[in-house]
């Protein structure tokens, strides 16, 4: 079984894992920050946070991560902060070099006053070959559900489910689009298909979640856009 710690201050639910954890990479797996690659989110966010922090390396002043965004906390209704991204820094304080507890005891000793200003990276696994990052304006083709089709202007790095959503485009069927979890990678319900030229392969997490669909199949909030592409929104699961 896992050894499990957890805390709860402030109404800021924060989770220890010591084992494997769900996102990707693992805990404990060496990872690095690298300006190529790091893409920062800044948010400004009132307590209580919902979210769920795990060490990158267990016992070490490394800094940690988002493990879960839950419902309820501002994270979540923001739709920036995801799992697996890296917190760089605190009301403007450097985290990476920190260990778990000193970033608890500054979360716990922000005033409730005032939002919390946080910056926020995705992580990068060292396995993984450096990727130029491509720049630029693009187009999605995007096929709807009942056959009509559209064309909409992104740029590269953008995330693929905001750039549908500012589209208008309905992403989410039935309940979902009520129940939805808002772009943190949870639900599982903001399936497309993306056909396109060198779009990075979706990760274990995003794998893990699209169980049984081709890999073609996405989760748009966990996507980035990577150049021009088909894009089919909500495609039966077995359309490869
Ligand atoms: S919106 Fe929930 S997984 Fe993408």
């Amino acid at each position: 079984m896992a050894l499990f710690r957890a805390r709860v201050a402030l109404a800021l639910l924060v989770t220890v894992l010591h084992a494997q954890a769900f996102v990707v990479p693992r805990a404990g797996q060496r990872v690095v920050l690298r300006p190529w690659a790091a893409k920062v989110v800044d948010v400004s966010l009132p307590k209580p946070l919902g979210i769920a922090l795990e060490e990158l390396q267990p016992g070490k002043p490394a800094g940690v991560r988002v493990q879960e965004v839950r419902e309820g906390g501002s994270a979540i209704k923001s739709g920036d902060v995801l799992p697996g991204m890296v917190l760089v820094s605190l009301n403007g304080i450097d985290c990476t070099t920190k260990d778990f507890d000193t970033i608890m005891d500054m979360l716990i000793g922000a005033t409730d006053s005032q939002p919390i200003q946080l910056s926020f990276s995705l992580e990068v696994d060292d396995e993984q070959i450096p990727q130029p990052i491509k720049t630029g304006p693009c187009e999605l083709h995007v096929l709807l559900p009942k056959g009509e089709t559209m064309v909409l202007k992104a740029r590269n790095g953008d995330n693929l489910r905001k750039v549908l959503m500012a589209g208008k485009v309905s992403i989410y069927e039935g309940l979902a689009v009520m129940t939805n979890c808002n772009g943190a990678g949870q639900c599982g319900t903001c399936v497309t298909k993306v056909v396109g030229q060198g779009w990075s392969p979706r990760s274990d997490y995003e794998a893990n979640k699209l169980k049984g669909r081709p890999q073609s199949h996405r989760l748009a909030c966990q996507t980035l856009v990577e150049g021009d592409a088909v894009i089919t929104v909500r495609p039966a699961k077995n359309d490869s």
